[in-house]
């Protein structure tokens, strides 16, 4: 498992070197909810992505848990935990990675890193979603163990967090 591979709670400061790596190292759609308008990374699309993340993120009462990935110290990617309504004790998942550092063992550092943040935070159960085509999360998740089931055009999967029992 690599050690170079952190995750830092997102910040202002993160969140500027969180667009440079989107904006130079990904796809919109990989990292951003869709917005209307040219496409690639113009001046709309960037205030977008930072507003998505300080509403959700940033805000005085935050709706998920973001981190910034960096590796060797150096902004990488972002990781996610949302509550999901109607399922206490449960978190969703998400991840993206710049493309320069995809295949190289981060996105599988980063799964054990973003599921022990979530053991810390109290919660049990972790869910991922994610499409039959991605073979990387698909191959990351199988190499854990993790058996993904088909949910609609989705494949889905709640992973079981282990915790400690309590001291008697
Ligand atoms: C999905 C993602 C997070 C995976 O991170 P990563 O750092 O590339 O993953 P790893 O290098 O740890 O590889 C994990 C496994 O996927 C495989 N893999 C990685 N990239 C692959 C690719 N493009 N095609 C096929 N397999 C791939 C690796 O070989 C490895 O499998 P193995 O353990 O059997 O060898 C990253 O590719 C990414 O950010 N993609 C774009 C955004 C995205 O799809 N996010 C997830 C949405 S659910």
């Amino acid at each position: 498992m690599r050690t170079d591979v952190k995750l830092y709670r997102l910040n202002q400061r993160l969140l500027a070197e969180l667009l440079h790596a989107a904006v130079t190292d990904a796809d919109p759609l990989e990292v951003m909810p869709p917005v209307t308008g040219p496409s690639g990374w113009a001046p709309k699309r960037r205030a977008a992505f930072v507003q998505f993340h300080e509403a959700r993120s940033l805000s005085a009462d935050p709706l998920e848990t973001t981190f910034a990935i960096t590796v060797a110290e150096q902004v990488a990617g972002a990781a996610r935990l949302c509550p999901l309504d109607g399922q206490p004790g449960t978190a969703e998942a998400g991840v993206w990675i710049g493309r320069a550092h995809r295949g190289a063992g981060v996105g599988t550092a980063v799964l054990e890193l973003l599921l022990n943040r979530a053991s810390a935070q109290g919660f049990t159960t972790v869910y991922v979603s994610t499409t039959p085509d991605n073979t990387a999360v698909r191959s990351l998740l199988s190499a854990r163990g993790v058996v993904l089931v088909p949910d609609g055009d989705a494949l889905t999967a709640h992973i079981k967090l282990i915790t400690d029992p309590p001291v008697a």
